[in-house]
């Protein structure tokens, strides 16, 4: 049944005329969740509301854009969301949204609601997911980069980044206090798959020895060198900062242990994903959602919102779905004068 809507045909009008009289969005949140995603989705709502719109809101992400899984939102439903962390409407990552079987049943199930546009809030798969979505049946998409990596190309920040920084620096302010009581070296290891943000930012704002990340090639011969310098210069506790797509913290500690040091590793984990959103992300997340809405009602349908230079602004999603070219090397060697 769902293969009834070849690819550009699923509309009754034109597709390039029905943004101007568009009655109907939906919104979902997808893949890992950010703090400030309710605050987008809030913005979306209520902002949408006041422009004439409807807004479904779809629990799940794809996941449950395929099973069909929507409520119509009203202002009072998003009410007492902009301190949660998490997504109200929850979050997934879809494999049959993989599928074009299950992408064709997403879309049967947006025309029988009647959907003309849809925001995402995520990261790089799930705008990958909405680019692929509307080239096949250039269904309106608009996305908003939810993810607390902060690897969204285009965007100098992206929704939840704020509060996971300040999260992993709470951590490292306390590893901190317990490493120089106890002159000990500490390899706290933060989240970033493919992505040095917050790892490097973490290292500046936490005042942390050495910070090594995706990509950047490390020795354990370096890391040797540059404690031992740092003892020889009267340092005796030492923190490094470890992204998690680097290595594994509790691996490296083994092997500086087997070099006679007192060594302790710390995984920060999902905590960074948690909590409430800080001030800055609850502000990114209204700006962002209001100019979701607008970009869709602009004609804007295959496109994200970024954040560059204090503004909200709308670019073409191709160019958001391109890897982001992270250049660290000047906040790495401030880590290093600095320490
Ligand atoms: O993309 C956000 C992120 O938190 C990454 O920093 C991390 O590598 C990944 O998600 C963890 O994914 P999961 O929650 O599926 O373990």
């Amino acid at each position: 049944m769902h293969a009834a809507f070849p690819s550009r045909m699923w509309g009754w009008r034109p597709y390039e005329k029905r943004h101007i009289d568009m009655k109907k969005i939906a919104i979902l949140t997808s893949g890992g969740d950010s703090p400030g995603m309710n605050c987008a989705v809030r913005s979306v709502v209520r902002y949408g509301i006041y422009k004439g719109l409807e807004v479904a809101g779809i629990s799940y992400g794809y996941r449950g854009l395929i099973e069909g899984r929507y409520q119509t939102l009203q202002p009072r439903d998003v009410s007492n969301i902009i301190e949660l962390g998490g997504t109200f409407l929850k979050s997934a990552r879809s494999n049959r949204f993989l599928e074009k079987e299950g992408r064709e049943a997403a879309l049967a199930n947006l025309l029988e609601n009647g959907i003309e546009g849809m925001v995402v809030i995520g990261g790089n798969g799930s705008y990958n997911g909405a680019l692929l979505f509307h080239r096949e049946f250039g269904f309106p998409v608009i996305g908003i980069p939810g993810t607390i990596d902060n690897d969204i190309n285009g965007s100098q920040k992206t929704l939840g980044f704020d509060t996971a920084l300040n999260t992993a620096i709470d951590a490292v302010d306390k590893i901190k206090d317990t490493s120089a009581s106890m002159d000990r070296i500490f390899l706290v290891e933060v989240m970033g798959r493919f992505s040095g943000s917050i790892a490097v930012s973490s290292a500046l704002a936490g005042g942390a020895e050495d910070v090594l990340l995706p990509g950047e090639p490390w020795s354990i011969e370096e890391i040797l060198k540059k404690i031992d310098k740092g003892r020889r210069r009267g340092k005796h506790s030492w923190i490094i900062i470890v992204a998690e797509g680097a290595c594994q913290a509790q691996e490296l500690a083994t092997k500086i242990k087997a070099h006679n040091f007192d060594v302790r590793a710390t995984v920060i984990g999902h905590i960074q994903r948690g909590g409430s959103p800080s001030a800055f992300d609850r502000i990114l997340g209204a700006l962002m959602g209001r100019a979701a809405v607008d970009g869709l009602l602009a004609g804007k349908n295959c496109h994200a919102v970024g954040w560059r230079n204090e503004n909200a602004v709308i670019y073409p999603l191709e160019d958001a779905v391109r890897a982001k070219a992270e250049n660290y090397k000047g906040q790495l060697n401030l880590v290093h004068i600095l320490t």
